[in-house]
């Protein structure tokens, strides 16, 4: 509950008085100490009406986050406790939504929180208005602009670390719907003498301290700048590090923030270039020099510094020397050079700094105007925020203290106006009675300062413009003589007495009751700043220089523009720009944010109580208070002022209908307030004394308590019937759906119950029908089989009877055959028993073979001749008869195998079979000859020519040519020899030459013997006595020995008709000359490898060895 405690009021957990108006009893301890108190509480704002007034806190407290920018937005001014932000809300939403442009008027002296007040405004204002990319862009650029005016506006001064040394307007421009537009910034006289001077334990404009300090060595190198702060005259020295200032971290969000402004990289550095020349001006000294006809002349000591310069502003450096050594004064087309002397040139020096520095500030607002001005030409509502200098009290007061209090003697006149006046008007046009209040109107100080004849800036004015010398004291003179009657100003030379006694009054100042307080101003170079003169001289140079930034700073430096008049003194200038200033603020709605500086040591938690009293007295604050409630101390528009109190009536609540101001009446009336208490006006009522609003106060917060009980009452119900009327609606739902679904539930189990019966009648009366299409049928079917089987019985009984019939008649036949056959077995019975027996053993027999030839007949072999397959034998006594029929069958194919044979074919296989009957398991090397056909003539006698000599020797026909080993009879070496066979003879020749050896007639071979071995060895026996058995038998060897003994065989049989003997034996004779010889085969050698061996062992045995 406590979180949702939400304040609706400024009166909510006030601490001491919010708004002063409501201070009872009203005087000034009672003021302060109000202040006081809410100050120690972290209050440091607190209302006079509309008018805010702010206490510098001097120290950051947790009350501008983006969470109380949220809680202050689109609130009431007095709904919340006071702060800067419900002004700047309701300043914004008053242009926003009443298209009423604004101002917000910040004012207090030096060190009293106006720069930050006007930034907290301005951040305010960015937080609640619109968002979007450009708008955002906008609103930085306007943020951004702060903290470069600040490095080149401010100073640290004994008052404030951070004194704005110029005055600043800045106009926001909005468009219809609040977004900001862009923005035009006004500047008002920067204080320019700073530059070449400071107070003592005050520093120079910031920027030459955040440039020494954090540009890099680069850029300094390139500044001609160095690091050491002591280098340079124009920096004070005795405080030229600020506790708390980070210099060089500044420097660098000045940089940033040029370049979000808009600034290009080329002018920035032009900008530093002109700050760097300015500081090293100020290092440039100067000797005397006397010249013959006496005039004092100037010298520059060190030329290096001036080189320097004219490096970095391109300016020729003859030139700028020259401008400080003389100065030229033209009139009416005359042109005068005179010499300065050592003091005139410091002066020049020194103009010639503050100009440059002033002018480069003036460029700065120019160009950062030019960046944040509104791209649209369509109509702005503007929020002016005026941050300017505050009131100023020094121990030595110059021009510059001058003129920026009379800049704030203005706004308080502008503050007087617009608040004592307006609020004592808006009594009357409120139609109030009313009475005057008294109030301090400064208007006749403004008027000693600023009259036309008399005023203190006009006289400055005609004494700089007077002919003949002028000097600071005739100014004072003046000013004694028109102003002495004047009740503000005080000064010992006047006329008047009144001061001639006065100490503390010198005789070179003057002084001005301000309304803050009494001034003493020191005349001394007031007529010097009013003239604010540069020399010519001076200007030519700069407009000589190639750095376009400076060139542009002088523009009167033109020779082609020479303008011969004077120009505007700075004092009349400045009143110019304040009077449109003020002219400009009372176009618009002003807000007024008082900042009060709570001591003068800077620090926070200190309340001075005569300090902070000085400074109420003189900003008229409590006059303010009083005008305010001096008939009345609070005021409401009737509407609000229902709405807050309508509870305290029964006829104003909830609701009253009708007019705001009506209900007010009755409130009022039935609370029986007494009538002297409040008043009724136009638009607003007004209440005398701040207790009859307390009491108000109390009664509705006592209301408020029984009202919440209430409403935590009704809301109790109403939540409690909610919940229940949820339930309920709920178990309707819930029984809808359930009522539904049991319903459906139950529709399908009936649904398919009736599927079910339904599919059982249907199949019960199907089943019926086809019970009785079946007993239709079988009837039908009956009828048939019945007439089928009757037919039957008749068919079978005409069969049977026909049968028997048959049967009878064959019995008859039978018994007739059989008495027949009786009859005749009586007759024959003496021959049928000797012949019975052979007839059926014969039949049997028939029978048998019959059947054995038809089942011989199927299982025939093959017509292959080696087809070995035969049927077994059915029977043992067809054993004979079997195999001789196989027999016939194995010859009968062989027949018609051998029918398909050739003439030849047949010769061949004749040979063939002569073979096998010769050698068949006689002789082991038979079987690999089965394979190999019988060619006869291996050798082609007949066509190779290298034996046409022996063919030409014979003219048989040759059946074997081969050639042959012969044997050696003496060792056994082997000769190859071509064995011929003719039809008659057997011829061995010579294989070279084809001589003829040996011829043998066939009959003159009586033998041939070979081994029963694998060997081709073979012995021919001659007939002895014959002519060829001179040298004996032959042995050869042959690799066709088969074919050849084969073919010797069949021809000696075919021309002899004497079987040749064939011995085949391992051991046979031969008979060598007159020797007999055994050969002897001897198996299982390995000798020679595969190859038969011969061998003579001696005169009786030669051995072969086969292997
Ligand atoms: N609301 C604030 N919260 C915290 N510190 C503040 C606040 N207002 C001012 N200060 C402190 O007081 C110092 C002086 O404030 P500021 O510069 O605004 O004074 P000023 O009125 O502008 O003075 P001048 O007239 O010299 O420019 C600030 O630098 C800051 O330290
Ligand atoms: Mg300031």
């Amino acid at each position: 509950m406590a979180k949702m405690e939400v304040k609706t009021s400024l009166l909510d957990d006030m601490i001491g008085v919010g708004d002063m108006v409501l201070l009872e009893p009203l005087n000034e301890d009672s003021f302060i100490n109000n202040l006081k108190k809410r100050f120690d509480h972290n209050e440091v704002y607190t209302y006079i009406g509309s008018v805010v007034i702010s206490i510098n806190p001097y120290r950051s407290l947790p009350i501008y986050t983006p969470e109380k920018v949220e809680e202050y937005r689109n609130r009431n001014f007095y709904e919340l406790s006071p702060h800067i932000f419900a002004l700047s809300d309701e300043a914004y939403r008053s242009l926003r939504d009443q298209d009423k442009d604004q101002c917000i008027l910040i004012t207090g002296e030096s060190g009293a929180g106006k720069t930050e007040a006007s930034k907290l405004v301005m951040s305010y204002v960015a937080a609640v208005c619109g968002k979007g990319a450009e708008v955002n862009q906008v609103k930085e650029q306007l943020l951004q602009s702060n903290p470069v005016l600040e490095a080149f506006g401010n100073a640290k001064t004994v008052r404030n670390d951070n004194s704005s040394r110029f005055g600043k307007y800045m106009d926001i421009e909005f468009d219809f719907k609040g977004d900001p537009l862009g923005g035009v910034i006004s500047n008002y006289l920067l204080e320019k003498s700073r530059v070449v001077k400071q107070p003592r334990g005050e520093r120079n404009f910031h920027i030459f301290y955040q440039i020494l300090s954090g540009a890099s060595e680069d850029f300094l190198c390139k500044l001609k700048l160095e690091r050491d702060f002591s280098r340079y005259n124009y920096l004070g020295l005795d405080s030229a590090k600020v506790n708390g200032v980070d210099d060089a971290a500044n420097f660098r969000t000045v940089r940033n923030a040029m370049q979000i402004v808009g600034f290009m990289d080329h002018e920035t550095q032009s900008v530093f270039e002109v700050v760097a020349a300015v500081l090293k001006l100020g290092n440039i000294e100067f000797k005397p020099e006397s010249r013959v006809n006496g005039l004092d002349e100037s010298k520059i000591k060190d030329k290096n510094e001036l080189k320097e310069i004219c490096e970095l502003t391109g300016i020729d450096q003859s030139v700028l020397e020259r401008a400080f050594s003389f100065r030229t004064v033209e009139a009416k087309q005359e042109k005068v050079s005179t010499t300065l002397n050592v003091a005139q040139a410091y002066y020049a020096r020194d103009a010639l700094a503050k100009n440059l520095y002033s002018r480069l500030f003036s460029w700065l607002v120019t160009r950062i105007n030019e960046s944040i001005k509104a791209q649209t030409k369509v109509r702005k509502k503007v929020m002016g925020v005026l941050d300017i200098y505050g009131f100023e009290i020094f121990e030595d007061n110059s021009f510059e203290q001058f003129i920026i209090n009379y800049c704030n003697e203005k706004l308080q006149q502008i503050f007087i106006e617009l608040t004592l006046k307006e609020e004592q008007e808006e009594y009357i046009r409120e139609g109030i009675e009313w009475t005057h209040i008294e109030y301090f109107n400064n208007a006749i100080i403004c008027d000693l300062i600023e009259n036309n004849q008399t005023g203190i800036l006009a006289m400055l004015d005609e004494e700089c413009l007077r002919p003949g010398t002028v000097t600071d004291d005739t100014f004072l003179e003046k000013l004694n003589q028109v102003c002495a009657t004047h009740q503000h100003f005080e000064s010992r030379m006047s006329k008047c007495s009144r001061f001639l006694n006065d100490t503390t009054l010198p005789h070179s100042c003057f002084r001005i009751q301000h309304y803050a307080g009494k001034v003493m101003y020191q005349v001394e170079g007031f007529v010097d700043k009013n003239n604010d003169l540069l020399y010519r001289d001076l200007s030519q140079a700069m407009w000589k220089a190639s750095h376009s930034l400076i060139k542009a700073l002088f523009p009167e430096g033109n020779p082609a523009k020479i303008n011969l008049k004077r120009p505007p003194t700075a004092g009349s200038q400045f009143k110019a720009s304040v009077a449109t200033l003020m002219k400009n603020l009372q176009t618009k709605n002003p807000n007024y944010i008082r900042c009060i500086k709570p001591n003068d040591k800077k620090a926070a938690h200190i309340f001075n109580d005569a300090l902070v009293c000085h400074q109420i007295r003189y900003l008229g604050l409590l006059e303010n208070v009083r005008v305010r409630r001096a008939g009345y101390a609070f005021r409401q528009a009737y509407e609000p002022c229902l709405e807050r109190y309508k509870m305290l009536c029964k006829q104003t609540w909830p609701h009253w209908r009708g007019p705001a101001r009506a209900g007010v009446e009755v409130l009022f009336n039935e609370l029986e307030i007494p009538e002297e208490e409040f008043s009724f006006g136009r638009s607003k009522i007004f209440i005398r004394n701040p207790r009859t609003l307390f009491k108000l106060e109390d009664l509705r917060k006592q209301r408020l308590e029984d009202l919440a009980t209430l409403i935590e009452k009704i809301y109790r119900g109403w939540k409690c019937r909610t919940r229940f009327l949820l339930m309920k609606k709920s178990q309707i739902v819930i029984a809808s759906w359930y009522r539904r679904y049991a319903q459906q539930k139950k529709y399908q189990k009936i649904k398919s119950s009736a599927i079910v019966v339904q599919s059982y009648i249907r199949g019960w009366k199907a089943r019926k029908l086809l019970r009785e299409l079946k007993h239709q049928k079988r009837c039908n079917e009956a009828a048939t089989i019945i007439a089928a089987y009757w037919h039957g019985t008749q068919a079978r009984r005409e069969l049977k009877r026909l049968k028997e019939e048959a049967r009878r008649k064959h019995a008859v036949a039978v018994i007739w055959a059989y008495w027949l056959g009786l009859k005749v077995r009586r007759e024959y019975r003496k021959f049928f028993r000797a012949n019975a027996g052979r007839k059926i053993y014969e039949f049997t027999l028939q029978r048998l073979m019959q059947k054995y030839f038809l089942e011989m007949k199927n299982k025939m072999p093959s017509l292959s001749p080696i087809d070995k397959n035969w049927p077994v034998r059915p029977y043992l006594f067809l054993d004979s008869t079997h195999k001789e029929l196989k027999r016939i069958f194995h010859l009968w194919r062989c027949k018609k195998y051998r029918d398909q044979f050739t003439d030849q074919q047949k010769l061949i296989y004749e040979e063939k079979l002569e073979a096998s009957e010769l050698f068949k398991d006689k002789k082991a090397l038979y079987p690999a000859s089965v394979g190999q056909p019988f060619q006869g003539a291996y050798l082609e006698i007949s066509k190779n020519p290298k034996y046409k000599k022996l063919k030409d020797a014979v003219d048989e026909k040759i059946i074997i040519a081969e050639v042959v080993n012969k044997i050696n009879r003496a060792n056994g070496k082997a000769t190859s020899r071509i064995f011929l066979l003719t039809k008659n003879n057997v011829l061995l020749a010579d294989q070279k030459s084809g001589n003829i050896k040996s011829e043998v007639p066939l009959g003159d071979v009586t033998k041939v013997s070979m081994s029963s071995q694998n060997d081709g060895f073979f012995a021919v026996h001659l007939k002895e006595g014959s002519g060829a058995a001179s040298k004996g038998d032959f042995l050869l060897s042959s690799d066709h020995l088969i074919e050849m003994a084969t073919k010797l065989y069949r021809t000696t049989l075919s021309q002899t008709k004497q079987k040749l003997n064939i011995e085949i034996s391992d051991e046979f004779l031969v008979q060598f000359r007159q020797d007999k010889v055994c050969v002897k085969f001897i198996q299982g050698s390995q000798k020679n490898g595969n190859i038969p061996t011969c061998k003579r062992k001696n005169n009786r045995l030669l051995e072969v060895a086969v292997p």
